[in-house]
């Protein structure tokens, strides 16, 4: 089943100001991920608003039948985009979604806010 990246493309972090800087925290964060994930079988979608905006900048992972995450706290740099990518990928290789922590990237360690374990198949 397909893992899938979904960012919050409004999510601005403490201090973003809109004289900043057009693009939130959140869309810079989405471009660089979206660019991580080329050519690698994760997708990504953005959404406006994952409801965890104290912990900007958010993303999460998930897939149909495994257990998906809501990892927050980002800034939007290419190290944590690479790493949320490379999670996600391990994410999509198992098969329960549960990846050892021996093999979490480095960069998202300290990141996640929850879990959701997948919802039974309905009859
Ligand atoms: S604006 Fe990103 S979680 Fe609310």
């Amino acid at each position: 089943m397909t893992t899938t990246i979904t960012i919050c493309d409004t999510c601005k972090r403490e201090g973003w100001e809109v004289e900043a800087g057009e693009h939130t925290d959140g869309e810079l964060l989405a471009d660089l991920i979206e660019a991580a994930a080329s050519g690698t079988p994760i997708k990504t979608r953005r959404f406006s608003c994952l409801m965890g905006c104290d912990r900007a900048c958010n993303v999460t992972i998930q897939a149909k039948g495994k257990l998906n995450y809501t990892l927050g706290q980002f800034i939007p740099s290419p190290e944590a985009a690479k790493a949320i990518v490379a999670y996600a990928v391990l994410h999509a290789a198992s098969a329960s979604g549960q990846v050892p922590y021996r093999d979490w990237p480095q960069a998202i360690k300290g990141h996640f806010t929850t879990r959701h374990p997948p919802l039974p198949e309905s009859k």
